[in-house]
């Protein structure tokens, strides 16, 4: 994903600015409190991993990367202030690694990413997400739909994520405008009303986040929506690489 090299490029601009930030603060506190967010944030790649697991519909794949996160201890000397967000993000961990379903885990891995969110306001970070802005054209095949749908789900996680009201509120804008339809997608007639029932869910969930503040409603929504994508995809056998 984009965004994970955007982390990598990003980082030591963000650190220089914090530094920059705290100007007269004594220096071995900043550079400590740096060591602290970029080791917290090699946590990334397995919350990328989890989520994009979750879309594929693959249970499996998302255990081991929980499990790693649940596990993880912080860093001994952390600032306390911090603590109760790493505490509250291991707990979810741990939820997510214990998980039977995909919807337990897409639940836990929206309140990871509400809690990062938290963190970083409480902290002014300002995150950079270099994302296309613009939504794929929209041209009525499934491919494309599909791709809007992720383009819609990655805009709410950086909602969530960075946190930012206008990403969120454009990714629920596409959400409530996918043009999907089961023939679309067509299969085994008996999949046909479920999958017909799971745009129209898709669809309703775009409407209603639009309507919700930042904070718990707009992650208990995303987590119902991330398990839409991976109740589809079990069911067609589709999904991305699938
Ligand atoms: C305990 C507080 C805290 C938590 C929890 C937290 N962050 Fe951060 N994060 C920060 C701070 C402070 C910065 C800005 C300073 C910096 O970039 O070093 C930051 C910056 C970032 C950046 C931009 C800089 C970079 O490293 O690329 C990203 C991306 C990021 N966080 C992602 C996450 C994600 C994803 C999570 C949750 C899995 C998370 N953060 C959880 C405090 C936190
Ligand atoms: C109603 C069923 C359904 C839902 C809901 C659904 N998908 Fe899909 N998805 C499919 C099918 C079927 C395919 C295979 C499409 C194909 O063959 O091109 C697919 C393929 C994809 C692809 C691969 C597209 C490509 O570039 O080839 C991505 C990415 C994707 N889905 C993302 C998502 C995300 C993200 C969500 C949830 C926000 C989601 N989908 C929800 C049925 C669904």
């Amino acid at each position: 994903m984009t965004t994970h090299r955007n982390h990598v490029a990003v980082l030591p601009i963000a650190l220089a600015l914090v530094a920059a930030a705290c100007g007269s603060a004594d220096d071995r506190e900043t550079q400590q409190q740096e060591s602290f967010t970029e080791h917290m944030h090699g946590h990334l790649v397995h919350v990328r991993a989890i989520k994009a697991s979750v879309i594929g519909g693959d249970l499996d794949a998302t255990r081991e990367h929980a499990v790693w996160l649940s596990e993880h201890d912080e860093p001994p000397g952390m600032p306390e202030a911090w603590s109760p967000y790493v505490k509250e993000m291991r707990q979810y961990a741990a939820t997510a690694a214990a998980a039977r379903n995909l919807e337990t885990v897409a639940i836990a891995i929206s309140e990871i990413a509400r809690t990062c969110g938290e963190c970083h306001r409480a902290n002014g970070a300002n995150l950079q997400f270099d994302a296309d802005r613009r939504p794929p054209a929209d041209a009525q095949d499934l491919t494309t739909q599909m791709r809007r749908h992720l383009w819609a789900a990655d805009r709410m996680w950086e909602g969530l994520l960075r946190p930012s009201d206008e990403a969120w509120v454009s990714g629920t804008d596409i959400l409530a405008d996918v043009h999907l339809t089961a023939a679309l997608i067509g299969g085994e007639p008996a999949a046909r009303a479920r999958v017909g029932d799971l745009v129209q869910q898709a669809r309703a969930l775009g409407e209603q986040g639009g309507r919700t503040g930042p904070g718990p409603e707009r992650s208990v929504l995303y987590g119902k929506f991330l398990s839409l994508c991976a109740d589809c995809h079990t069911l067609t056998g589709g999904g991305p690489g699938g």
